[in-house]
């Protein structure tokens, strides 16, 4: 089968950093055909470094990296995650990057590429904001995207940014809220399951011991992002991709709660009959994952 061709929409980030480096350790089932940038964990401009520091790592210059969103689309400016880093990489020591960032805003490329590519998958692990833009400069987009892999959201459990929040979501519920309305077949995982993908001091072991660049970044980044968060939230929606076989979901009608109080940002998740209320599924809702398959998943990745 051939390798699945997809957008990343993302804010590195440290677990964004690690996700990049789980797909791209698998061209034989990921095609990452671009790189797009939202602010989020850190403002935009480290976030575009960001993201170029790790394709050059990779090898991987020839994807092009194009800024997006530097806030969100209505919500209040200013929230940034203290998890990773002033630099947004946990102190990396990677250089500064030498490739440009490519012509053009996320948002329009979003629905240039995905008109070009006919059906495009995107993957996306930062707020949603850049999506969201895509779709309201582009209503015709849900026709040239096949499905949208987001990691975001606490559907069943507490949030990490508010009480009732996830991170993605309360930088920017209005995104999140038109993404979630699209039409477009959404698989979210939240909070549920990245936080039992966690980093284990035998994985850090593995990492270290393959002993090639890409690995000792990502040892360091698994070090250094997992003392404050153990949880590695982005690579599960990569693995999602690469394995869904490891997960398990429910189906449910997913609404994001746009007020400006407590709850802004919040993940409705309604799966009953009763709480469906007529209303047909909109999301399929990751529960679990085999945090040792997934351990697997992601160390095999970083073998050159
Ligand atoms: O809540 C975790 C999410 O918020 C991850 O995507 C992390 O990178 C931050 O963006
Ligand atoms: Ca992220």
């Amino acid at each position: 089968m051939s390798a699945v061709r997809f957008l990343y929409d993302c804010d590195p980030g440290a677990d964004d950093a690690l996700a990049m480096l789980l797909a791209l350790g698998r061209p034989d089932a990921l095609d990452m055909i671009a790189v797009t940038c939202v602010a989020g964990n850190v403002g935009l401009d480290p976030v575009v470094t960001n993201a170029r520091r790790i394709l050059e790592l990779a090898g991987r210059r020839d994807i092009p990296v194009y800024a997006g969103a530097a806030g969100p689309i209505m919500a209040p400016r200013g929230r940034v995650s203290i998890m990773h880093g002033s630099d947004g990489l946990a102190g990396s020591t990677l250089q500064p990057p030498t490739m440009p960032v490519a012509d053009g805003h996320a948002a329009n490329e979003i629905s240039r590429i995905a008109r070009a590519e006919g059906k495009l998958h995107i993957c996306a692990t930062g707020p949603l904001t850049n999506l969201a833009l895509a779709l309201l400069l582009d209503p015709e987009l849900p026709a040239y995207v096949s499905a949208i892999t987001i990691m975001g959201g606490a559907a069943f459990c507490p949030g990490n940014t508010t009480p009732l929040a996830e991170f993605n979501f309360a930088v920017d519920p209005h995104a999140a809220a038109i993404v979630f309305d699209s039409g477009i077949p959404i698989t979210m995982l939240g909070l549920d399951v990245t936080r039992q993908a966690v980093v284990t001091e035998q994985m850090i072991r593995d990492a270290q011991a393959i002993g090639t660049p890409v690995a000792q970044e990502a040892a360091h980044l698994l070090v250094n992002y997992g003392s404050k968060d153990p949880c590695l939230h982005d690579p599960a929606a990569i693995a999602w991709m690469l394995a869904p076989e490891i997960f398990k979901t429910v189906h449910g009608h997913v609404a994001i709660c746009t007020d400006s109080g407590p709850a802004a940002g919040q993940v409705v998740a309604s799966v009953s009959e009763r709480h469906l209320a007529g209303r047909s599924p909109n999301c399929t809702i990751v529960t679990i994952v085999d945090a040792e398959a997934f351990g697997r998943l992601f160390l095999d990745a970083l073998k050159p």
